[in-house]
């Protein structure tokens, strides 16, 4: 590419920007008058409302703007071309959107969720882009480009052992309790606390910031993670594979943190003994 040819991450990393934060915008709006929205429960604490569709909708309209041929893996329409809803396609290259992440507190007033929207290149992602409309702050990265809070660079933290470590903890009702517990249980142990913010996201933003170490969860999915990952990894971070498949669409366990926690981490809590 020469040094005038537009590059496209940095092109698409302006469309998740300015989509993620018009749907910041959106969202709480939603979240001041919530007590309008009808709420469903897609399954066991798993619940869903209008806003979470239609800031999706929002997002894919932005994205469709600017690259109408890509396709959009978005957690409540599934797969398809950026401008429409259909299935199709296995989201491996292009656009991966958690329009809400952290829909229990957005529907329980509690003001920590995010926007998080990431392209991927044959599974790679090469942008991520987190917007937390409540504190104001955005978090991007793309690949070999590093990783940003509002335009000021970002590290991991030093931290090496768990005894000086804060980590954050996800739980969900989909994996077994045990595995939990043994985990928790293990880095309690090990001396480090823990932080569960009930929004995977803004914990991969936060250890990609240095807020957090480290950060786990048993069970995420890729809209989940695919913009955090990344943050984290040009943060200089680093996590383990997300292996797609392992126990459903895309769904598996989450280890992100500093290079030092990674491996006592995995030692210490049998993580993959389940
Ligand atoms: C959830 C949050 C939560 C995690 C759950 C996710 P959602 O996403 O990220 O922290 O523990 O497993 O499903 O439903 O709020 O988009
Ligand atoms: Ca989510
Ligand atoms: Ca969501």
């Amino acid at each position: 590419m020469s040094a005038d040819a537009p590059n496209p991450d940095a092109m698409r990393l302006e469309t998740a920007r300015r989509a993620a934060e018009e749907a910041g915008r959106l969202a709480r709006r939603f979240f001041e008058n919530r007590e309008a929205l009808l709420i469903e429960a897609k399954g066991p604490q798993d619940l869903v409302s209008a806003a979470d569709r239609e800031v999706e909708e929002l997002i894919r309209r932005e994205i469709a703007r600017d690259f109408l041929e890509d396709r959009v893996l978005g957690e409540e329409f599934g797969t398809g071309g950026a401008g429409d809803s259909e299935a199709g396609g296995d989201g491996a290259t292009g656009w991966v959107v958690d329009p809400i992440d952290g829909t229990q507190n957005f529907l329980r007033g509690i003001p920590q969720f995010v926007v998080s929207i990431a392209y991927r290149e044959a599974g790679e992602a090469r942008v991520g882009v987190i917007h937390d409309p409540n504190a104001g702050e955005t978090f991007w990265a793309t690949v070999g480009g590093g990783a940003f809070r509002d335009g000021t660079a970002i590290r991991v933290t030093e931290a090496a052992r768990l005894e000086e470590a804060v980590i954050g903890v996800g739980h969900s009702p989909r994996h077994a309790p045990e595995v939990f517990n043994r985990t928790i249980t293990a880095l309690i142990d090990a001396g480090a606390q823990t932080r569960n913010y009930c929004c995977a996201a803004i914990q991969l933003a936060y250890v990609a910031d240095g807020r957090l170490d480290a950060t786990w969860d048993p069970y995420l999915l890729d809209w989940d993670v695919a913009a955090g990952m990344l943050i984290v990894r040009e943060a200089g971070g680093d996590g383990v594979p997300f292996r797609p498949g392992r126990k459903g669409p895309h769904a598996d366990t989450l280890i992100a943190g500093t290079p030092g926690l990674l491996e006592q981490f995995r030692s210490r809590t049998r993580m993959f003994d389940d």
